[in-house]
């Protein structure tokens, strides 16, 4: 459905000048800087996937979504969306999927929310029957009703957030790239949209990539993930592999009846958080040893009352990533 062939973007910005006026002579500057926005991604996305593709500020991700949608052309490697190629053929392309740039509407800024909705059936040529249809079961979910009437200039973030998701599923395209959507709303809206993605993912089973700094989101809706370091894939596979990979870093809730001065006589592990006799606890750094024995161990050497263990989430892994704490084995596509 998506498939990514060794794609690189580079950019070439005019080295600043020193000193005062450096931007300015920045201008007028004859050395170049070439950025590896993206350096070699490979990837390939199957029909009704749910991926989340993230890395930190500047990793190369909104680069690849702008590939893939035809607004960025390569600097070399191919892409291909439904067998189309973005940014030889934008407009046939556009037709196939749907694009929100949550960092930027989509919409009409002046046009009220129904005027725009209008515009695109006339642009996407919507049947009148599939356009209420869909319009009908969008606003029921996002709850638009109420937004309906008012320019998109005027409306709050998250409603003008749930008024470009729902703008770009209107001609119900088979990919949805996210670049961001959640960005900037409140608990209760992100988690609306969560759900509502999930729906249509699995209604109408739309492939999505989702670009996101919030784990929730990844945790919630991606089961599988691709990350991104300075450009490039360093890792690509099931969201559960990753937390398995690092089960190591799991996390032991333990109540003591009588909590002791200090867990010297189980130095695998070091205490995370405290809170009164509850002790967050994990395996230290480079320690072996296996969960039953070291919980064994525990409850041998001190007075334990109970034992949970915490999967670690996602953002905990991948925060120990970025952070450099914990590293990944270097990755390579296959084929
Ligand atoms: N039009 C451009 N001209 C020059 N450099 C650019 C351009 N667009 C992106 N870049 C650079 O390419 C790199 C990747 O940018 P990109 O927007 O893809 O990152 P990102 O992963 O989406 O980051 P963020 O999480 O902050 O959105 C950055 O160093 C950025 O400054
Ligand atoms: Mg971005």
């Amino acid at each position: 459905m998506i498939e990514a062939v060794n794609l690189k973007k580079e950019f070439r910005v005019n080295e600043p000048g020193e000193g005062t006026f450096g931007a300015l002579k920045a201008l007028f500057s004859t050395r170049k800087r070439i950025i590896r926005a993206v350096d070699g991604v490979s990837f390939a996305i199957k029909r009704g996937e749910f991926v989340g593709y993230v890395g930190e500020n500047g990793a190369g991700k909104s680069t690849t979504i702008k590939i893939l949608t035809g607004i960025l052309v390569p600097s070399s490697g191919s892409a291909r969306v439904n067998g189309i190629i973005p940014y030889e053929d934008r407009r046939r392309n556009a037709a196939n999927i749907g694009v929100v740039f949550g960092q930027r509407t989509q919409l009409w800024w002046d046009l009220p929310v129904r005027e725009s909705f209008e515009m695109l059936k006339a642009i996407y040529r919507i049947k009148p029957d599939d356009f209420a249809h869909m319009m009908k079961k969008l606003s029921s979910v996002l709850d638009l009703g109420p937004m309906m009437i008012i320019p998109v200039r005027k409306l709050s973030l998250g409603q003008r957030m749930k008024c470009d998701l729902a703008a770009s599923l209107l001609h119900r395209p088979g990919v949805l790239f996210l670049d961001e959507p959640t960005i900037g709303l409140d608990v209760l809206a992100k988690e609306n949209i969560r759900t509502f993605l999930g729906e249509i993912n699995a209604t109408e089973g739309t492939t999505i990539i989702l670009t996101t700094h919030d784990m929730n989101d990844i945790e919630r809706l991606c089961g599988r993930l691709i990350m991104l370091d300075r450009g490039r894939v360093i890792y690509d596979g099931l969201t559960n592999e990753l937390k398995q990979r690092f089960a190591r870093e799991k996390l032991f809730e333990v109540e003591f009846r009588v909590r002791p001065p200090s867990l010297a006589d189980v130095p695998e592990l070091e205490v995370v958080e405290e809170r009164g006799s509850k002790l967050s606890l994990r395996f230290r750094d480079g320690a072996g040893g296996d969960l039953a024995a070291v919980i064994g161990k525990l409850a041998a050497k001190y007075d334990v009352k109970d034992v949970s263990v915490r999967e670690p989430s996602v953002e905990s892994i991948v925060r120990s990533i970025y952070e450099k704490t914990l590293s990944l084995p270097p990755y390579r596509a296959d084929g």
